[in-house]
């Protein structure tokens, strides 16, 4: 079984150990110093991989932004780490508010738009690859938009995109497809999925697997096991009363439908409880969010036995709340947060 600071290929590349910094949206920006010093701090405290946060597909394809990420990739390169971006898609196409189905303001998407988001992401995922990236991760989960397509509760369609779990699924194996097919073969492709909607009705973890399964049949090369339906939701962002590791069991579930590597998330803290996961078989990566918010040095701390020296995330969740806010994060644990440099 594999441990913390053990190495991982996953088709050449090479990532230093099993730690991730799982996507954060910071509401900085990414194409400017601030950023660059924020995700530097990270690498040089350890990570192996970096998801950068979700990242609206409509922005990457933009003459030009995408290249404008360039001095950003290469900063966490030179420093050992290898970086991944999460391609985001909201409910808005054409300044139209659109859904699966029918609800509340939002109008059903048709299935000619629907193929014009999945050429969307193939775009965007080329011109990351063009901008140096070693992947990008497709975001699944936590209510939106993709996610609302795999979801029993957001999706009625009647048409090859709804109905039973595996026309539920067709979006999500479309965007791969199409992915795989823009980039090529060596280019990482991550997709993260929430593994339970967490709401009675939901989507059950048995499809979840499924959904594993035959995303991994068309080459996906990574599953992120997260969960919930929203952005507040207690289980996409866990309060400080849920368990450590507390989706674990659900990564578990689903890797052992899988050959691939999985990644688990969610409040993983301790170097004990990280190893846990990695030793029970559970997840072959762990990824940690909040934590290293508030100790960008937690990798290091851990390798080094100093545990004792981490600054411990207390998951009063100021960041999300400074998010919803729609200001920078900051870390009450952190008062270096965003000023790194
Ligand atoms: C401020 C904040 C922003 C987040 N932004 C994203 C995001 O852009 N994409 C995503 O998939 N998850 C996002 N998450 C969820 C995290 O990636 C992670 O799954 C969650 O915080 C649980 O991990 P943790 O307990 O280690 O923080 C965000 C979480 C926080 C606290």
């Amino acid at each position: 079984m594999a441990h913390l600071f053990d190495p991982l290929s996953i088709k050449g590349v090479e990532l230093r150990n099993r730690i991730v910094f799982a996507p954060v949206v910071t509401n900085f920006g990414l194409r400017n110093n601030q950023a660059i010093q924020y995700f530097v701090e990270r690498v040089r405290g350890g990570v192996g991989l970096i998801i950068i946060h979700g990242t609206p597909v409509d922005l990457l394809l933009r003459a030009g932004w995408a290249q404008g990420l360039r001095p950003l990739v290469m900063a966490i390169h030179d420093r050992g780490a290898k970086a991944v971006l999460q391609l985001w898609h909201g409910n808005e196409l054409n300044g139209q508010a659109v859904a699966p189905s029918v609800r509340e303001s939002y109008r059903q998407i048709t299935r000619e738009e629907i193929r014009t988001v999945v050429e969307k992401f193939a775009t965007a995922a080329r011109h990351c690859q063009e901008a140096g990236f070693d992947g990008v991760e497709v975001h699944g989960a936590h209510g939106y938009f993709i996610h609302q397509f795999f979801s029993p509760l957001t999706n009625q369609r009647s048409d090859e995109y709804g109905g039973n779990a595996e026309k539920r699924m067709l979006l999500g194996m479309e965007l791969v497809v199409a992915m795989r097919e823009a980039v090529g073969e060596k280019f990482l492709l991550l997709y993260r999925h929430s593994a339970v909607d967490g709401i009675p009705g939901g989507t059950p973890i048995e499809e979840s697997a499924r959904f594993a399964q035959a995303l991994e049949n068309h080459w996906l090369d990574v599953i992120d096991v997260s969960a919930g339906m929203g952005r507040t939701d207690e289980l996409s962002i866990p309060p400080a009363s849920a368990p450590e590791g507390t989706h674990a069991e659900l990564a578990a579930k689903i890797k052992a439908k899988v050959t691939i590597p999985v990644i688990a998330v969610g409040k993983v803290q301790t170097r004990a409880g990280a190893e846990k996961i990695l030793q029970e078989g559970q997840a072959d990566l762990v990824a940690l969010g909040r934590q290293l918010l508030a100790d960008p040095y937690w990798p290091e701390k851990m390798q080094e036995g100093r545990e004792d020296e981490v600054v411990s995330c207390t998951y009063c969740n100021f960041c999300t709340q400074e998010m919803h806010a729609g200001r920078p994060i900051a870390c009450l644990q952190n008062p270096n947060l965003g000023q790194e440099k």
